[in-house]
């Protein structure tokens, strides 16, 4: 395989996007990779670190795909592929489901089926193996159909490369596994235009250059190959970046990117808790090519991406697109292709929420927890929409302290605590939750010398904390401390136009 050709697409030979990268563009994937691939991967310390059914569109994938391939009984070889596989359990799963089709004489035992699960850690288990087990039961399949290939150090980015490099590292290999293995294997990782499925679900947001990643993942797929994924971070030339991602102009730009290109898809809205918008996207007999141009990357904080820093930008506008009035086939299930949907629609199986609020809220509901040392924890991750403490590395086992400053991911970086987050982020309820636990954290003060109310002077445009703060603190004199620039929350409040908190603290002084 020639990486310098992939650039191209074999078959209308346009430019990939990935083929006009700048070089900036290129040192940033491979710094970004470099970060994400040194993270701890056993245990990992993802939110979400894989699992056995990936549910996208609310689409139960194990069982459209052997039926899908109940379809085709002309076929013989299918590929299915995980972008960002986690500790590689969804893989694993399926080939299970599969041998079970075949045990059941439902699938014939002559299909091969190749799994490949990619990610940016090392594995340093087998990166080829042979799926033998079942679901159900203990029994082992006899044949050998469902081909593992658990690939670390696999940089998705540059995915022809990463193709290339992994063929020939596994075919140096392959005398040693074919021993091992007591069988001979074809190793062939020449997947352009052959891939059947693609999945990938809250990996590609954590790219450099998404739109580019999706090209070349499209790239692989065959004429009527599907992908299942979610939307990820990018920007057109009149969109600027606040500190927090605008979730719904994300979804908004996804819709824009694949309407630009043509491409048949459905879209489920699911924009609860950091999550972005699924898809699913069927290639025709055209290939996909999104036509943006001139990317320059946009410096962004974590909250975005927390390992590129950045995401690419674009020439042309942000549209407020028809998102809410394109068609609506069923419950939450949007698009511009009734007959794909019709095609999945028979497999929706509503199993089971991916939003991270979904997994803090029960946290947040066990009284029991209350009491011991992730009490304060579990408030400020609430605080903080669950952000914080996942980025702090760890979430809950390495709780958050009411009192422990973080930084965020600003321009510039701004360090705050739990209680300051909350008025950043305009929350009342954990405010008050604090309050009600922890009264002494009004006056914890960061390593940059700001109060929370130095932060309710920058941000609190209707001066409803700052006048929570005064109360509760008892602030009778506006000239209160200075921060380690000199300067005080009513330096703040007026130098940042916050007529409400300058109104309030002057009164303090009458
Ligand atoms: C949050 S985990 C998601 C795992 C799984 N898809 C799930 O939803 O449970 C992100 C995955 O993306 C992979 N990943 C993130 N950035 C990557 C990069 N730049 N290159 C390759 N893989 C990357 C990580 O290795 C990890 O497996």
């Amino acid at each position: 395989m020639n990486p310098v050709t992939n650039t191209f697409c074999s078959q209308c030979n346009n430019a990939l996007l990935c083929g006009k990268n700048p070089p900036e563009v290129k040192e940033r994937i491979g710094r970004c990779f470099n970060s994400v691939s040194s993270r701890p991967h056993t245990p990992s310390t993802w939110l979400y670190n894989g699992r056995k059914q990936q549910n996208i569109c609310k689409i139960d994938e194990h069982r459209l795909i052997p039926e899908y391939m109940q379809k085709h009984p002309e076929r013989k070889k299918y590929i299915l592929v995980e972008m960002g596989a986690g500790d590689f359990s969804w893989g694993k799963s399926i080939a299970k489901t599969i041998n079970e089709y075949i045990v059941m004489k439902q699938l014939p035992n002559d299909i091969s089926v190749t799994i490949i699960s990619t990610r940016a850690e090392e594995n340093k288990d087998d990166e080829y193996a042979i799926c033998q087990e079942l679901a159900y039961g203990d029994y082992r399949l006899p044949t050998k159909n469902c081909i593992l290939l658990n690939l670390g150090l696999f940089k998705i980015e540059n995915l022809f490369e990463a193709f290339s490099t992994k063929e020939a590292e596994l075919k140096a290999k392959q005398a040693e596994l074919e021993s091992k293995l007591n069988c001979t294997i074809d190793i062939d990782l020449n997947v352009i235009g052959k891939v059947d499925f693609i999945f990938s679900a809250w990996t590609v947001r954590h790219f450099v250059d998404g739109p580019s990643a999706l090209e070349q993942m499209c790239h692989c797929l065959r004429p009527g190959g599907m992908y299942f994924g979610d939307g990820f971070f990018f920007a057109y030339e009149n969109q600027s970046v606040v500190p927090h991602p605008n979730y719904e102009e994300a979804n908004r730009n996804m819709v824009k990117l694949l309407s630009d290109a043509k491409v048949d898809f459905v879209m489920n809205m699911c924009d609860e808790g950091r999550s972005l918008n699924h898809f699913v996207i069927k290639k025709g007999t055209n290939c996909v090519h999104f036509p943006l141009e001139n990317k320059t990357l946009l410096k962004v904080g974590e909250a975005y991406c927390a390992y590129s820093m950045c995401i690419p930008q674009f020439k042309g506008d942000y549209i407020e697109n028809d998102l809410f009035n394109m068609p609506k086939y069923y419950f939450q299930l949007y698009g511009n292709s009734k007959d794909l949907f019709n095609e999945i629609a028979p497999y929706y199986y509503d199993q089971n929420s991916r939003d991270s609020r979904a997994y803090f809220q029960p946290l947040l509901l066990d009284k029991q927890l209350e009491n011991k040392c992730l009490a304060k924890a579990i408030l400020a991750i609430d605080a903080c929409g669950g952000y914080l403490g996942i980025v702090s590395g760890g979430y809950l086992k390495d709780a958050p302290d009411l009192n422990k400053e973080y930084l965020i991911g600003m321009n510039p970086p701004l360090l705050m605590n739990p209680l300051s987050l909350c008025i950043f982020r305009n929350n009342k309820r954990g405010f008050n939750m604090i309050l009600e636990k922890d009264p002494d954290c009004f006056s914890y003060i960061t390593s940059d010398g700001n109060t929370p109310l130095h932060i309710a002077a920058m941000y609190d445009k209707e001066g409803w904390f700052a006048g929570a703060l005064i109360k509760a603190l008892e602030i009778n004199d506006s000239s209160m401390a200075p921060n380690k620039q000199g300067k005080t929350p009513l330096d703040l409040a007026r130098e940042n136009n916050n007529e409400k908190v300058v109104e309030l603290l002057n009164n303090v002084n009458k």
